[in-house]
């Protein structure tokens, strides 16, 4: 079976609004229903696992409700303490309710709202032969490695780099038997589903991404975000 998790735990402290970011309207709609749009017209997803920080578990079912009419394909989660704790709950959610033999979870970060349908499936194509697969973007920008304030301390080739983004998706089986070969140390470095399988040689399969599902973090990006809804309308 094919699970979604759409991420929303977080509270987009960057943003600096007087909520999560991903309750924020853009266009005619909050950000979080974006994301869930696009997860809905993939119909290979058996269910989406939607997140929410604790203090918004009832705004999110209020939320799902008004735009979604108690799909019965979405289920509210409450998200973890941090962006993996996230995950890991979703994968929990996977285990309690379902007796898969070979289920898939494929991540997404809800603020990344112009991702495509066409890319949450290369997602699920790709993870088949593997155990994980993340779309990448070339850098556009060269990136100084700074590990101290103000100090330049590498410069990494352009070329080599890429930015990750979601919908990563991995087999939970893997991600479970991995997750409990790691040490407190690893398990502190875990911010992405892809970190775990890097460190234990797991087999990860890079695909190209879009550079329009770019994650809505700073006030500016509101803006961006506006202005490609409105040029793109559909
Ligand atoms: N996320 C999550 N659970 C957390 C923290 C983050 O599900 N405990 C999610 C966010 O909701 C977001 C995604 O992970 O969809 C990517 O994180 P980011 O853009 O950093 O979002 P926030 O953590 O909300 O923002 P900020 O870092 O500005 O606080």
């Amino acid at each position: 079976m094919i699970f979604a998790a759409i991420l929303a735990g977080g509270i987009g402290t960057r943003m600096g609004l007087d909520k999560p970011k991903q309750f924020e309207i853009v266009g005619d709609k909050p950000i979080l229903v974006h994301s869930i749009d696009k997860f809905l017209k993939v119909d290979e997803i058996d269910k989406i696992i939607v997140s929410s920080p604790k203090d918004y578990i009832e705004t999110t079912e209020k939320l799902v409700e008004d735009y979604f009419n108690k799909n019965e394909r979405i289920v509210i989660i409450e998200g973890g303490e941090t962006r993996n704790g996230t995950i890991l709950k979703s994968i929990e959610y996977v285990k309690a309710h379902y007796d898969d033999a070979d289920p898939i979870l494929i991540t997404h970060d809800a603020p990344r709202i112009f991702v495509s349908p066409e890319l949450i499936k290369k997602s699920i194509t790709n993870v088949e032969a593997h155990d994980a697969a993340s779309p990448v973007i070339p850098a556009i920008d060269v990136i100084f490695e700074s590990k101290e304030e103000g100090k330049l301390t590498d410069i990494p080739l352009r070329k080599n780099l890429v930015h990750s983004q979601t919908p990563q998706s991995f087999k939970i089986n893997r991600f479970i038997d991995l997750y409990s070969t790691l040490n407190e140390e690893e398990i502190n470095k875990l911010d992405e589903a892809m970190m775990l399988f890097f460190l234990r040689d797991g087999d990860i399969s890079l695909f190209e991404g879009e550079p329009a599902n770019f994650k809505i973090t700073r006030n500016i990006d509101l803006i961006i975000a506006e202005a490609y809804l409105t040029e793109n309308k559909d």
